[in-house]
């Protein structure tokens, strides 16, 4: 290449290609910028036998206690939480978390794969046994994942991913009591025990440990979720109020649970004492 065509090169490189100062990859420690919510449509899946494990690991993960009864011990199915099969935004998506695994977490204390996170939801959120690693039933599920996450760069955050932050510092139990028998009792039951909508507490509901039973995880699930025929329609006090009154809500435990985060980094929600925190006092 001639000299002066390389430093023009050089330069455009420097100025980032179009006269903006290229980004500071150092400082997001390699991980791309966060993309855009976008769901792959079905007619885009594969054809053959890795099309027909993505079909069925959504079929699993829509009609979970239905067909895997050994091991799930309440009423619920994965979607209960991650609704319309995990592609709505704010609605705890499975787009693009195929790529965010292995991934360190602090209640474990250790890194995960993706069977790791799924195993979690079955032992907390299921209320039950975890799947055989390596069978069939779990490979659907991470074809599946992997399917959602198709068009999204491995490590990136994905807009809508998660649920909203809500400020949980007022929640006030009376208050999301009256709340409920109002708005979510129709779909849910006044017993909490689910009818049209899952259990929300009970020995059909999720267990002590589950994410959803604290107190910041239901306010900014039911703050973008809840009622599911008016999502977004409670204001941040509304669902703080509601999650307050669901996590006081009696469910079934979780023995071990004390030995969670065992580096003694609790988030402050965590509706149990647990040992590492309490030693580190
Ligand atoms: C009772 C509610 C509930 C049910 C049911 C549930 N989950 Fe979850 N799930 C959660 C919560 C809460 C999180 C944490 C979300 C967060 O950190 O933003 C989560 C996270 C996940 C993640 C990681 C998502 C991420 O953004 O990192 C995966 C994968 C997952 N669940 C799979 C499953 C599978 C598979 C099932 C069924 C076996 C299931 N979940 C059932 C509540 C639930
Ligand atoms: C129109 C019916 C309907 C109404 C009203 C409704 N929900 Fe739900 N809810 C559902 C359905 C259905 C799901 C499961 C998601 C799915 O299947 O797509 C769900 C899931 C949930 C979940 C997670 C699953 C579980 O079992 O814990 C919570 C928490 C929840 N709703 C809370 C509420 C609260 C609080 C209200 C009142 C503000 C409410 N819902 C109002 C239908 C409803």
């Amino acid at each position: 290449m001639d000299l002066r065509l390389a430093g023009l090169a050089l330069g455009m490189l420097a100025l980032g290609g179009c006269g903006e100062p290229p980004a500071p990859r150092a400082a997001a420690g390699y991980v791309p910028d966060t993309v855009a919510f976008q769901v792959p449509s079905d007619s885009t899946m594969p054809p053959g036998l890795l099309g027909e494990s993505i079909r069925r690991g959504r079929a699993l993960l829509e009609h979970t206690a239905d067909s895997l009864p050994e091991h799930v011990g309440n009423t619920l199915a994965c979607t209960s939480c991650h609704p319309a099969a995990g592609t709505l935004a704010g609605g705890m998506p499975w787009v693009g978390v195929y790529g965010q695994f292995p991934q360190y977490r602090s209640r474990v204390a250790r890194v995960q794969v993706i069977e790791d996170r799924i195993d979690d939801c079955f032992i907390r959120s299921m209320n039950g046994k975890p799947l055989p690693r390596g069978g069939k039933d779990v490979r659907d599920m991470v074809a599946y994942f992997a399917f959602l996450s198709r068009d999204i760069p491995v490590g990136a955050r994905v807009e809508g991913q998660g649920i909203p932050k809500v400020d949980v510092s007022n929640a006030d139990t009376s208050a999301g009591k009256a709340l409920y028998a109002v708005e979510c009792a129709r779909c849910h039951g006044a017993d909490g025990g689910g009818y049209v909508g899952p259990a929300l507490w009970g020995d059909s509901s999720f267990n002590i440990g589950a994410g959803m039973a604290r107190l910041r995880t239901a306010a900014g699930f039911i703050r973008a979720n809840m009622p599911m025929d008016r999502r977004g329609s409670m204001t941040d006090q509304q669902s703080a109020d509601l999650a307050a009154y669901l996590v006081s809500r009696p469910r079934p435990d979780l023995p071990g649970k004390e030995y969670d985060w065992p580096n003694g980094d609790p988030p402050p929600d965590v509706a149990y004492p647990t040992l590492a925190a309490q030693q580190k006092r």
